[in-house]
């Protein structure tokens, strides 16, 4: 693997961040007399615009968008915020609507696209649904959709022809078997195939070689390093220290920790349990204890003249910031949160236990 600096990591956490919002704008449909979805169609657009100066600590005009049980509530001016059924009589509505700027909500920015304001004041009439974050949703097996179409290979293939016909797209012919191997080696593995690999699904035409393919792949210990990549960028390690000197580091024991419950399927609450609290298992292995360095890969500043106090704490900061970056963002929570922005919006839960945490880190 590559050498990783600390400013890589960085970029690439916040690629992902930007990516998960981009995700969550496109999801947001046109509006119609389809049923609105609060999830789908309206959290997106009130966390993107609303939720800075309504949610968790700043709550202005005594309104907070983070609850439903603050949402339907009075506010400071009395009216009520969102009266379902009746966009004209929720002030949520009237402001996103209000013609002169002092008053329209989002405050000191640009007005919602017509298309959001008009999803809005349809949930609203729709009943305004408040449906808890979907993370919390337990998930539940949808009907698979019938087609009349013998396309196919299994039954996620079938909602996939099903948005293709909404959108008037017909499927695309399957690619060449040489297209076929390349982007599935790059998918998995993250490198070209091997011509030797080529050559042999190019001569297999028996049924079935495309998915003994797919289990060589996942089954080669490529397919961890290709996918600890993207958790070792979260886990912001480095083979080095950061700051000016950005001394060499030592701790690829952890990154091949990291690679080998990938290629070991480990599970993701283990997975979780061992680099959180390792050490803290009964009698635990080398290699639970290795597990642990998730919580080492914090920068350290060997500049001469520094504050050791200094930057012990600003260590435990970035430890605390950490796993609550990369938790809330692999339960898909957050598109990234940090203690040190208390006017972010603030995750789904009424208890914020960073503070605690920030205490137990630090002890
Ligand atoms: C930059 C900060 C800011 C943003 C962003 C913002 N607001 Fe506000 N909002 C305020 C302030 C300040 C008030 C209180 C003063 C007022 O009523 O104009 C307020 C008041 C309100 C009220 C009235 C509360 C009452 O007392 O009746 C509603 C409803 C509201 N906002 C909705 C929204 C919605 C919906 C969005 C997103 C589309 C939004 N706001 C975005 C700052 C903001």
């Amino acid at each position: 693997m590559s050498i990783v600096t600390p400013s890589n990591i960085r970029k690439n956490a916040f690629q992902i961040t930007w990516l998960a919002i981009v995700c969550l704008a496109i999801c947001s449909c046109e509006p119609g007399t389809k049923p609105v979805s609060y999830n789908q169609d309206i959290r997106p657009i009130l966390n993107e615009n609303c939720l800075a100066c309504h949610g968790g600590i700043k709550q202005q005009g005594g309104f907070s968008l983070l609850f439903e049980e603050d949402v339907y509530q009075p506010t400071e001016s009395g009216k009520p915020p969102i009266v379902p059924g009746n966009r004209n009589k929720s002030e949520l509505y009237q402001r996103i609507v209000h013609h002169d700027a002092e008053y329209r909500m989002p405050q000191e920015a640009a007005p919602l696209t017509a298309e959001e304001i008009e999803l809005i004041g349809a949930w609203i009439d729709q009943g305004a649904n408040w449906e808890t974050h979907w993370a919390f949703i337990r998930p539940e097996m949808p009907a698979i959709p019938e087609t009349e179409s013998d396309w196919g290979n299994n039954p996620i293939d079938a909602f996939i022809l099903e948005k293709l016909a909404d959108a008037a797209l017909a499927p695309q012919p399957e690619a060449d078997r040489e297209i076929l191997v390349r982007r599935l080696s790059l998918d998995l593995v993250g490198l070209p195939p091997s011509p030797q690999l080529v050559d042999e699904f190019l001569e297999d035409p028996s049924e079935g070689a495309y998915e003994r393919l797919v289990d060589k792949l996942l089954t080669s210990p490529q397919y961890g390093e290709r996918w600890a990549a993207l958790w070792l960028d979260l886990a912001r390690y480095a083979d080095s220290n950061g700051y000016e000197k950005d001394h060499p580091r030592n701790i690829w024991r952890f990154r091949d920790w990291v690679i080998d419950a990938f290629n070991r399927d480990m599970p993701f609450d283990q997975f979780t349990i061992e680099q959180l609290a390792g050490d803290l298992v009964e009698h635990p292995s080398q290699e639970q204890l290795i597990a642990t360095a998730f919580n080492r890969n914090t920068m350290t500043n060997t500049e001469g003249g520094t504050e050791d106090e200094e930057f012990r704490v600003a260590a435990v900061v970035d430890r605390v910031n950490t796993t609550f970056e990369v938790y809330p963002i692999v339960a898909g929570l957050l598109p990234g949160n940090s203690l040190q922005t208390p006017n972010h919006m603030l995750p789904p839960w009424s208890v914020w236990p960073c503070p605690a945490l920030l205490w137990v880190d630090s002890a």
